[in-house]
This record gives structure tokens, sequence and C-alpha cells, in this order.
């Protein structure tokens, strides 16, 4: 059956205080409009529109940039109410045989089911609202039912009379309903209530005074249908969509210590028999081999980790590639275009850039590795750097296989160490090293026989 989905997002969110249009806040890195257009995108509608209104402009590009290429958005000034907000959807409708869902850009954590099971509950010929039953409903619409338990209508808690404000079961603000039908009851409705606004709900008792059936779908879940309004629920929205996360990779096998202290902020791919410490956070796209095992509180982006590696505690690793059974960290960075062969090592306060490193190579201490080529099972010293910056270009050090680059070595790019080169310790290297020798580019040692320490000047007594 065709779909039109309505996703209404002109509302100020005065409570966030903010200067962001509340949609536009994040959970799990993703907007929370964007959590409801990717919800959209798995029911596969014909026409997705979302209301504008505060902020129109942001929100607007952040449609247009969410890859959703069939979203339209419609603008709503002034804001006079969710009935007043789905009026201006009205010509973008189609086709009106449809029938059309309507959610909510501040309700993130819906799932395509829960809106498929929605539209399936209207079928094209009924009304059809999701509801949930909540310990304190105070603020949302009620549902009234007769006392065959058929629904009547909903009721706004600021028009409600006491005994209305009693009920339990509370509408969602998202329904299903046929367009045709829902066009026609939006554009009659009037203002008349407590805050002078056009509301959505009314069209409930315009429904069943024509006769057409009224289902009340229950949400799955509290957490699916929880919108937004203050920083303290977009925290506890965080919180919830974590455990989601964490739980679907325990589920897939995943050992995180504690899924309480886990945080994904893109898509994380795990293999078997991956371990995860507390208090790491994943960005971006971060792909996990088998048996590969992540320390405590390391920050992991756009990043491959292959079969068996091992991230020590407190590294941090953006834009790279390690290869299987490497050793990293503690305390380790690795920069964009850091490239790791099989088994190598990169210790503690070792930063590696835009280098490749082969097999087995290591740079256990407190190094720096920029714009580098490093060859086979070469070992770099602790303190030695490449110069890889003259002040206005990059250039890149290449270092052959089975290279021993000693101690606080500088390595002034462009510099090539050919195979098995030796670098003495405190080297400044500038011209290359030739294969298979060793080079030692500092001042010769001396030792001055008979050289006195000067000695303090005993203090005159006046
Ligand atoms: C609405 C429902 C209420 C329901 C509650 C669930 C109505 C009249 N009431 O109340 O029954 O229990 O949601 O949370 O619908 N919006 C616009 N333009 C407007 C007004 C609102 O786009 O002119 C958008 C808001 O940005 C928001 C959504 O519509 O995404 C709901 O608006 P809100 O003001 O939060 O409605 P409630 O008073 O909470
Ligand atoms: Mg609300």
């Amino acid at each position: 059956m065709a779909l039109n989905v309505v996703v209404m997002a002109a509302g100020k969110g005065t409570r966030m205080k903010s200067a962001l249009p509340k949609v536009l806040h994040r959970v799990g890195a993703r907007s929370l409009l964007q959590h409801v257009l990717d919800a959209t995108a798995g029911l596969g509608p014909t026409h997705t529109v979302v209301i504008t209104g505060h902020g129109a402009e942001a929100v607007e590009a952040a449609v247009a940039a969410g890859g959703l290429a069939d979203a339209q958005c419609v603008r709503q000034t002034p804001q006079l109410g969710t009935g007043h907000a789905v009026q201006q959807a009205v010509p973008a409708l189609q086709p009106q045989h449809a029938t059309t869902l309507i959610l909510n850009g501040d309700v993130p954590l819906i799932r395509s089911a829960t809106g498929a099971a929605l539209a399936a509950a209207c079928g094209g010929e009924r009304l059809a609202l999701l509801t949930i039953e909540l310990a304190d409903a105070t603020g949302y619409g009620r549902i009234v039912r007769a006392a065959d338990g058929s629904v009547q209508g909903i009721v706004e808690h600021k028009d409600a009379t006491p005994a209305q404000r009693a009920i339990r079961e509370v509408y969602t603000g998202m329904m299903a309903a046929p367009t045709a039908l829902l066009v026609r009851w939006v554009m009659a409705l009037r203002n008349d209530n407590a805050q002078r606004e056009y509301y959505l709900t009314d069209i409930v008792a315009m429904a069943v005074a024509e006769g057409v059936p009224v289902v009340a779908t229950a949400a799955a879940s509290e957490t699916e249908v929880l919108g937004v309004n203050s920083p303290l629920q977009l925290a506890d929205l965080e919180r919830r969509y974590q455990r989601q996360c964490a739980d679907t990779l325990l589920e897939a096998g995943v050992r995180l210590a504690d899924p309480a202290r886990f945080d994904q902020r893109g898509t994380l791919a795990c293999g078997s028999d991956v371990e995860i410490d507390v208090g790491c956070i994943f960005e971006g796209r971060v792909v996990l081999g088998n048996n590969v095992q992540i320390g405590a509180h390391c920050v992991i982006r756009d990043a491959e980790i292959a079969d068996g590696a091992v991230i020590h505690p407190y590294t941090h690793i953006d834009g790279a590639r390690v290869g299987a059974g490497a050793l990293v960290g503690p305390y380790a960075r690795l920069r964009p275009g850091a490239v790791l062969g099989r088994e190598v090592h990169i210790g503690n306060f070792v930063e590696v850039k835009n280098s490749t490193l082969a097999a087995g190579a290591k740079a256990n201490h407190l190094a720096y590795l920029g714009d580098a080529t490093v060859g086979e099972r070469v070992n770099y010293g602790a303190g030695s750097i490449t110069a890889n910056y003259d002040g206005a270009n990059k250039h890149r050090t290449v270092i052959g296989n089975d290279v021993h680059v000693g101690s606080n070595c500088v390595l002034v790019a462009p510099v090539t160490l050919g195979d098995g080169a030796t670098i003495g310790g405190g080297s400044t290297v500038s011209k290359d090293a030739p294969a298979g020798t060793l080079t030692v580019a500092r001042a010769k040692q001396v030792s001055l026989p008979g050289w006195q320490r000067p000695r303090k000047q005993p203090k005159n007594a006046g």
C-alpha cells in the first residue's frame, strides 16, 4: 500500500535552552530528526514531508544532507498547532488513496516496525493511533473511550476534566490515517480550545462522528515513544540508545565489560570473540576483526582493526588501519593515514600519522612517525622523530627493512635509510643513510681531564 510520511519538526524546543533547533540535537551522534528519517526510510514511503518552522533553514539543510532523497520540506509560519502543521503538508500528500503516517521529529527511537504496524492498522480505511499507558500522564492527550471500550476521542491535558486526567492511556503523537479523510478532517479543524491551537487530535472525534473506525495500537516500549524537550530528556534517551547498541553487540557475542559504560556514535562491526573494556567511544565507521581486544578508555574513529590485535588503554585511533596481531598503546595515537602491518608494535606516547609500517616494525616509546614508509622488522628507538615539515611543505621519510633507528634521532625529511642501516642514538640525519652501514650524525664525545666544576663563593659575613 502506498504510504506518505509527515514528520513534524517545526516546534521551538524552548526548554532545550539552545540556539540549535531541537530536532538537530543528537543521540548517538545522529540528529533526532535523522533518526526519524532513517526509520522512515525503512518504510519505503512514496512521499516524506518534513514540517519545518523554528530554525527552518538549518533543519532544511540537514534534511537535504541526510540522504533521504525524496524528503520534501514544507514551512509552517507561524506555528498554530499540530493540526495546523499537517494542514501545511496537505498539498504534498499524494496519492490521496495512500495511508499517511504522522511522526514527530523529536521522538528519535521510533522503530520502522512500529511505523509499519501503525500503517497496517490504518490499512487505508481506519484511523490508527499509537498509544501507551503511562504512570504519570501529565501533559499528554488522553484516550477517551466509551463504555464498550471504543475510542471516542483524544482530550488534551489542558482541556481535560479531573476525571479525564485520571486516564493513563495517552496518545504518543503518532498516527496513521487514510490520506483523503485526513486532508478533509484537518482542513475542518477549529481552534476553540484552551491553547487556541489547531489540535490534530481533534480529528479523532470527527472520525468517530463519521463512523470511521478508530483503532489504538499500543507501543511496544516506552523508549520508542519518548520525546525530547530538555537536556535531561536528551541525556536519558542517549543512555537508552547506547544501551540498545550495547545489547545488540552483546547478543552478537561481543564481550562488553560493562554495557552501561560503552558509547557507539556510528557503526561498529565486530568479528567473533571481541572484548571491549569500559569507557570506550567508537565513532564513524569502525570494524573490529576476530579476537580483537580493546582496553579501557580508548577513542576509536573510522578505523579497521584486524584479527587478534590488542589496543591497550587510553589509545586514540582516527582514520587508521591496524594489522592482525598488532599491539598498540597504552597512550598511543594513530592519526589519519596510519597503516600498521601484521604484528606491528606501537607503544606508549607514540604518534603515527600518514605512515605505513610493514610487518613486525616496532616503535615502542615516545616517538613520532609522520609521512613515513617503514619497512619490515624496523626498530624505531625511543624519542626519535621524523622532521616531516619544513615550515611550508611535508616530506617523506623512507626506512628500509631491518633498519635500527637508535634513541632520540631526528630524521630530517626527505630522507631514505637503506635496508639494514643502523642509526646511532642522538643522530640528526639529513642525508640518506646507505644500506647495511652504521650512520652516526652527532657531535663527537670529548672528555676534558682536570676540568673543575665552579664552586660556590663563600658568603661575606657583612
Ligand atoms: C501532542 C498531542 C498530545 C500528545 C503529545 C505526545 C496535539 C494537539 N497533542 O501534544 O495529544 O499526547 O503530543 O507528545 O497534537 N509541532 C509543529 N507545529 C506546531 C506545533 C507542534 O510542527 O504548530 C510539532 C512539534 O515540533 C512536535 C510535535 O508537533 O514535534 C508535537 O508538538 P507539541 O507541541 O510537543 O505537542 P504536545 O502539546 O506535546
Ligand atoms: Mg510535546
